[in-house]
């Protein structure tokens, strides 16, 4: 929100990233909102009740872990952790600690508990599947929601936009800090990744 542009085709290609990736979850037996492809850039997925969290699991530090905790950029962590952060927009979507989440009654601790295991399940398969085309997943943020019957599952999207990726081999970034930084021209890099992983666009 704070860097405002537009790209010719982002939608079209973001579409192509999550309905990929939504697609490949449901082949491994993990339910999302995701239903179907309807055109290039639509998609049917299950209504949700939107958690207020976002879950961001992390596996290299960078970003807002670096500033947090003065690790280096780069640093592998010792195994991947996953932090919750609020949807509050006034608040700029902080940090909070389990204690906050059940004060608040966000969701229940059984939930929450739910929330962190299958964000450590999603970006383990990520990071598996972004390394067989040589990449690396450095963090990722998710976003859960309640259907009617009342499961919990992955909604929103799964994209460039909402990952850090590094090249295995010469630490370019392919993801948003492209132009978050004015690293590069930002399409060509989300292109690429759709060329490793054989996503049509
Ligand atoms: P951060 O290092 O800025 O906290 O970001 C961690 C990961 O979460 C990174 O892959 C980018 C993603 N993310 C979003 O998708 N949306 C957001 O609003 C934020 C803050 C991060």
């Amino acid at each position: 929100g704070e860097k405002y542009a537009e790209f010719d085709g982002k939608g079209m290609l973001y579409h192509a990233f999550s309905c990929f990736f939504f697609e490949r979850l449901h082949k491994q037996g993990i339910a999302t909102h995701f239903i179907e492809r309807c055109s290039p850039i639509a998609m049917r997925v299950h209504k949700l009740r939107i958690v207020p969290l976002e879950m961001v699991y992390r596996r290299i530090a960078a970003g807002s872990l670096c500033k947090r905790t003065g690790l280096p950029k780069g640093e592998q962590l010792r195994e991947p952790i996953v932090e919750p952060y609020y949807k509050r927009d006034v608040l700029g979507d902080p940090i909070l600690a389990p204690a906050h989440i059940f004060l608040m009654e966000l969701v229940s601790p059984t939930a929450y508990k739910q929330l962190v295991q299958q964000t450590r399940v999603l970006g383990d398969l990520l990071t598996t599947w972004l390394r067989e085309v040589d990449f690396e997943l450095v963090d990722m943020k998710l976003e859960f929601g309640w259907d009617v019957h009342s499961s919990l599952l992955l909604g929103d999207e799964i994209s460039p936009d909402t990952m850090r990726i590094w090249d295995r081999h010469t630490g370019e970034s392919h993801d948003k800090d492209v132009f978050r930084h004015d690293l590069a021209p930002l399409i060509p890099r989300y292109q690429e990744v759709a060329r490793r992983l054989q996503i049509d666009v």
